[in-house]
């Protein structure tokens, strides 16, 4: 099937990147990773078990494999034994940048305002090892389902899940991971759909959602309290743009520095559309599928003072 880029998306990303670069790795199928699930397994356990499967760790996190068969006889890692089991999870390398950037602790009070399926949610309770509380929300109910299921498999027992809208949650919260709902555009090679959908009008109707939703989460966040923001969207209205207005209507929000070793980042972007954007937000972390043959994603770690 041949993938079509719209004339706008053309034009908005060739002024954000190498086009031909994003355009040439976003048709290229992305590689399964998987994460040893910790509450249940370890790196060694796990390499036994999968000994058809080749495991190459990926940069910048010891836990985490690219994994292809031996033979190259298969592809369905999903259909492993371990993975019902809850030994692993399949997880995008990108995605696991949220929560290692947050890095909530062993008996934290930890909210993740925006929580389906539950990839995000797992690693943490598995780095929190299944102590504290992860309070795990989404909005809508058919996302509970894969949430629920996905936390049964993994052993995960210091989580309860909410239904809610994000921006309505209250109490208060020593860590919040915000992974937004977002339009996606640097995961469009896990899914084209994003590619169909692209509309300016929508990226503008998520950032105001994404702004409502970021507000909230840093109302409810204790003093002192530390909370990331992310998207798997380039689109800097979605990201700079929304870090941004909090930085513009709250001081005591202050970005901390974001230094993954191992990861290649690019530039944060600080003009867009005529607007400018405070010079804190270099701060941020921005990668492009390019940049490490991932997804694309935008983080940003915030503290309140
Ligand atoms: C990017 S996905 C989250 C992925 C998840 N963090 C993970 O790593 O598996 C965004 C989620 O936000 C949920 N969502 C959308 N609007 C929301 C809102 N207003 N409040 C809370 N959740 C919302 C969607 O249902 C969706 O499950």
């Amino acid at each position: 099937m041949e993938i079509k880029f719209k004339k706008d998306f053309v034009e908005r990303y060739s002024n954000l990147t190498n086009f031909k670069e994003f355009k040439e790795i976003s048709l290229k199928p992305l590689a399964r990773t998987i994460r040893v699930n910790t509450l249940k397994s370890n790196v060694k356990e796990l390499k036994e078990r999968l000994n058809d499967w080749d495991l190459k760790p990926i940069k910048f996190y010891d836990k985490a494999f690219e994994i292809e068969h031996k033979k190259k006889e298969r592809r369905d890692v999903g259909n492993l034994k371990e993975h019902f089991l809850g030994h692993f999870y399949l997880q995008e390398s990108a995605s696991l940048l949220p929560p290692l950037i947050l890095n909530p602790k062993k008996n934290e009070i930890v909210l993740d305002v925006a929580a389906s399926p539950g990839s995000k949610t797992t690693q943490m309770a598995a780095m929190m090892e299944n102590t504290g509380i992860i309070v795990a929300n989404d909005v809508k109910p058919v996302r509970l389902k894969p949430l629920s299921i996905n936390l049964q498999r993994c052993g995960v027992v210091n989580t309860v899940m909410t239904l809610q809208y994000g921006q309505r949650m209250r109490g208060k919260f020593e860590k919040i991971l915000l992974d937004a709902p977002c339009s996606g555009t640097g995961a469009i090679r896990k899914s084209i759909k994003t590619l169909q959908i692209y509309n300016k009008g929508m990226i503008k109707k998520l950032s105001y959602t994404q702004r409502d939703l970021l507000f909230n989460s840093f109302k409810i966040l204790e003093k002192n309290g530390e909370m990331v923001y992310s998207t798997c969207s380039l689109e800097p209205e979605e990201n700079e743009g929304v870090v941004n207005s909090l930085l513009e209507k709250n001081e005591n929000a202050k970005l901390e520095k974001i230094n993954v070793k191992g990861l290649k980042t690019s530039d944060v972007v600080l003009d867009f559309e005529g607007k400018s954007y405070n010079d804190e937000i270099k701060k941020c972390l921005r990668i492009w599928p390019q940049d490490n043959d991932t997804e694309g994603f935008f983080v940003a770690k915030i503290k309140k003072v």
